[in-house]
């Protein structure tokens, strides 16, 4: 069996300008859907999966993140006061355990494959998950827990995909799927950040997820900056397809864009009806809304 990832990388620096004004003085990271906030989703994912160590790669005005996965000594002790036993132990509950969380900052806005890089310390020379906590997923089994399935049996890097319309193809990472592995997953012939539409090799899209072995940061390292002038992370790994086996996995579940509005409501509504202590009150009240 290959070494399993421990560690999982955040990167969270972004300014989050399609959101202003919320995100003025609010990380888009912590915008809510439903209750918790952005980050939290996929954090609660990624420890599904048996992640151990968390580490968020932050910038300036990030800081409610840090807060937001430490201890509120203050609230805490008031709760207790007040015998408000639920509330605590969801607090206790939405935070790693002391030592389990790590902060960097990404100093400049050089792209996602330098934001990964940030990481390469507290990381080392061990395989690692990566998670865009933009990319929300709805699944009964978390998307990370099923790739590392994949991973146990394959090695190698894994990536997560999905099919999205052709005609959106331009705004993500897609990939060229060779040989067949299982029904759900292939090997990868090929990658590109950003097509446009008519050169993408497929309408499969990398949807913010990946198992990556630390080879990685090396490539990142002397990469070059591409698509949109940022040193991107798609780069550095189709530098690395010749020498090391990439898989793509094409997951069970519902990506919802939270980096954009549409995908944000979408994501609020979608989660709201797959709460049961939410559903029953929201679903007439959306029915009416909806004029059905
Ligand atoms: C990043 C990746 C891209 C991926 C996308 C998923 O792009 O570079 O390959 O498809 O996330 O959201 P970004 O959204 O940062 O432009």
């Amino acid at each position: 069996m290959p070494q399993m990832p421990r560690k999982a990388v955040f990167p969270v620096a972004g300014l989050g300008t399609r959101f202003l004004p919320a995100t003025k003085a609010v990380p888009k990271e912590m915008l809510t859907v439903v209750d918790k906030p952005v980050i939290q989703y996929a954090v609660e994912e990624a420890a599904e999966a048996g992640i151990e160590h968390f580490i968020f790669v932050t910038g300036r005005g990030k800081g409610a993140i840090e807060d937001h996965f430490d201890i509120a000594y203050e609230l805490e002790a008031t709760l207790k006061a007040r015998g408000k036993t639920a509330e605590i132990a969801q607090l206790e509950a939405s935070r790693p355990a002391a030592g389990t969380a790590s902060f960097v900052r990404q100093q400049e806005p050089l792209g996602l494959g330098h934001a990964v890089w940030c990481a390469r310390d507290i990381v080392g020379n061990e395989p690692f998950v990566l998670a865009l906590p933009d990319m929300l997923i709805l699944s009964p089994r978390g998307c990370f827990a099923q790739m590392m399935d994949v991973y146990r049996a394959h090695g190698g890097n894994v990536i997560a995909v999905e099919e999205v319309p052709h005609e959106h193809v331009h705004r993500y990472g897609v990939v060229a799927l060779e040989q067949k592995l299982d029904e759900r997953t292939h090997r990868i012939a090929g990658m590109v950040e950003k097509p446009k539409r008519e050169e993408a090799p497929s309408n499969l899209i990398i949807s913010g997820r990946y198992i990556l072995q630390p080879e990685i940061f090396a490539r990142l390292e002397t990469q070059k900056p591409g698509a949109g002038g940022e040193i991107q992370l798609t780069d550095a790994m189709i530098a690395l397809v010749a020498e090391q086996a990439f898989h793509a996995y094409r997951f069970e579940g519902t990506t919802y864009d939270c980096g954009d509005k549409i995908g944000f409501l979408a994501a609020n509504v979608a989660l709201a009806l797959s709460r049961p202590d939410i559903e029953p009150a929201f679903r007439p009240l959306l029915e009416r809304l909806i004029g059905r």
